[in-house]
């Protein structure tokens, strides 16, 4: 037990990793596709199958949902990115690419395969919609900045930590027997406090905050404008992102440090705090998202269209 608890310490991949909940996926999801042109829309819902009862939204949550249902050992490293260097006790957030992703194993490996595949007319539609569910899924992941971070696997170790008041939070434990840890405190304390959820809600009510909040943080972003650099297609891009990422790890999340983290209930001023960083990565990752796929339907625009999925291979409908 002791060995196996070390040996997860080390390799950090063994812990469980979880994700920006379903709710901070489908929000990912349907900011993007406020960015999509019309025949990236077109493409996506070809390709994807996208029905009303299986969206974008649902789309992008989807390999966690996969995850959890069928365990998918072999995507586990695929979620998240553990920079070797990375000490925040030193104030050192450092990513360094590729040697920080060992054979090509972890997400920035994982947006770059996987598009590859959605770009593959010769792969066959079942394998490209499930590449595309993927790409949609990792913007999410890429911008929480607990899965760009090596200390402590990404935070999972970093445990437990309050959410609430200190004498009720039962050293992490809220009721449900929820331990918290840092890194489920940004994948889904922090957006559904921020968003006024509970922690339990009715998938209609969580989809519904979703577009709800896709829809705010895009009207916003039309105000602000968007870099020219937002909108990118290029593998440097991704590199980028998860660097920027991981480097809010040293502002931000650990800024004062973990024993600080421990010590105090992080749904105060932590909270206040954080949730402008939890916001802004989640509207980074959707307008990115939709300037990344944008980019790609360009290139397939080129080719004919795919063949419609069969009854068979269109598994996602209303199945979640
Ligand atoms: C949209 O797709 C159609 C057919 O695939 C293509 O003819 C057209 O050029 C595309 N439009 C743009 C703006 O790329
Ligand atoms: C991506 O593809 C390369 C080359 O096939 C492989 O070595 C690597 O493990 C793959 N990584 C992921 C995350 O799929
Ligand atoms: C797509 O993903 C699902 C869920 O993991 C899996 O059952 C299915 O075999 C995959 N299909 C292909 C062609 O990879
Ligand atoms: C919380 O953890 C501390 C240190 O491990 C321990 O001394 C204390 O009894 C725990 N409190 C509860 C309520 O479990």
């Amino acid at each position: 037990m002791r060995s196996t608890a070390l040996l997860a310490a080390v390799l950090g991949a063994t812990v469980p990793v979880t994700a920006w909940d379903p709710f901070g996926h489908q929000t990912v999801g349907y900011l993007a596709s406020k960015y999509f042109t019309p025949n990236a829309t077109a493409r996506l819902t070809s390709l994807i199958g996208l029905s009303p009862t299986f969206d974008i939204g649902d789309a992008a949550a989807w390999a966690d949902t996969v995850r959890d249902r069928e365990g998918l050992p072999w995507s586990k490293m695929w979620h998240f990115v553990n920079p070797r260097a990375d000490d925040p006790t030193t104030n050192t957030c450092k990513l360094q690419y590729p040697s920080d992703c060992p054979r090509g194993n972890c997400i920035i490996d994982a947006i770059l395969n996987q598009t590859r595949v959605v770009m593959d007319q010769s792969a066959g539609i079942a394998a490209r919609r499930n590449a595309t569910m993927w790409v949609l899924h990792f913007f999410g992941d890429l911008h929480q900045p607990m899965h760009a971070s090596g200390y402590k696997a990404g935070g999972n170790l970093v445990r437990p930590v309050c959410f609430g008041p200190m004498e009720t939070c039962n050293n992490g434990t809220v009721p449900g027997d929820k331990v918290w840890n840092l890194h489920s405190i940004w994948d889904s304390a922090i957006p559904r406090k921020l968003r006024g959820l509970k922690e339990t809600e009715s998938p209609e009510t969580d989809k519904k905050a979703a577009m709800l909040w896709a829809e705010e943080i895009y009207e916003r972003q039309q105000i602000e404008g968007i870099e020219e650099k937002e909108q990118c297609g290029s593998m440097g891009c991704v590199v980028d992102w998860a660097g920027e990422s991981n480097r809010l790890v040293c502002q931000h999340a650990l800024s004062k440090g973990e024993e600080w983290v421990l010590g105090h209930d992080l749904s105060g001023d932590y909270f206040l705090e954080n949730a402008k960083v939890v916001e802004s990565q989640v509207g980074k990752a959707g307008r990115r998202l939709g300037g990344w796929i944008n980019a790609l339907v360009d290139i397939l625009d080129q080719f004919p269209p795919e063949e419609e999925l069969t009854e068979e291979e269109n598994y996602g409908g209303g199945d979640l």
